[in-house]
């Protein structure tokens, strides 16, 4: 029985994914690299160090230990800049219907999310205080395909992992909610997210007499 709600954040409430791409497709440039839509499908859900990792190996090229900082450094602020423009208008389609619903239903909500951009993109879409828990990747060690941030979310709302519902736009964070044996619905296609219990386009899409 589903009692409790575990959101992703990018590309599953807002429009962020698409910041993250633009980012990092401009410093894949850099590296003499175009980074396709098909290249940014593995990135979703991935660490920013570990996306660069991948980034680096697409692009068959190596930096410095500085160097790479310095690139994170440059792609999370070309992002900050995207994210500092957003407002409720960057939400996801049906998200503040399935936010309204899961309150006047008294579902508890968490956020589960790779980002540590987490909290300022809520703020920016005003669903900060929608949540009775919040999980970024400034609060776990291992991050997603490992299950340690949506276990973590699932401690905090005080519900087994067995009674949440996980809604989640990356290959690797279906498997993180898989592995941490949650019911995980994908918000995408079933091709991109063969793990998923199933797919929905977008959370509005997402039947609650299902539950
Ligand atoms: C995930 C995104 O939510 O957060 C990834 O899907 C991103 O694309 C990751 O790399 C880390 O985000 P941030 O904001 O910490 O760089
Ligand atoms: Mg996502």
């Amino acid at each position: 029985m589903i009692q409790g709600i575990i959101l992703d954040l990018d590309g599953v409430i807002c429009d962020t994914a698409k910041f993250h791409f633009e980012a990092w497709k401009r410093l894949a440039e850099d590296y003499g690299y175009i980074l396709t839509e098909t290249d940014n499908e593995a990135l979703k859900g991935v660490s920013r160090a570990n996306s660069l990792k991948l980034i680096l190996q697409k692009a068959n090229t190596t930096l410095s230990t500085e160097q790479f900082e310095i690139d994170l450094i440059r792609k999370n602020q070309w992002y900050l800049e995207l994210v500092e423009e957003m407002d409720s208008s960057y939400l996801l389609e049906g998200v503040a219907n399935f936010f309204e619903k899961a309150i006047s239903l008294n579902i508890p909500l968490a956020l589960g999310s790779a980002s540590k951009n987490a909290n300022l993109a809520l703020e920016k879409v005003g669903l900060l205080n929608k949540f009775t828990a919040i999980v970024d990747a400034n609060h776990v060690v291992n991050g997603k395909p490992n299950p340690e941030t949506f276990l973590k979310a699932a401690q905090l709302l005080q519900i087994a992992p067995e009674n949440c519902i996980v809604f989640e736009d990356s290959a690797s964070g279906i498997k993180a909610a898989v592995d941490g044996k949650m019911f995980a619905v994908g918000i995408g296609n079933q091709k991109d997210l063969p793990l998923a219990n199933y797919c929905i386009p977008n959370l509005g899409a997402f039947d609650f007499n299902t539950l």
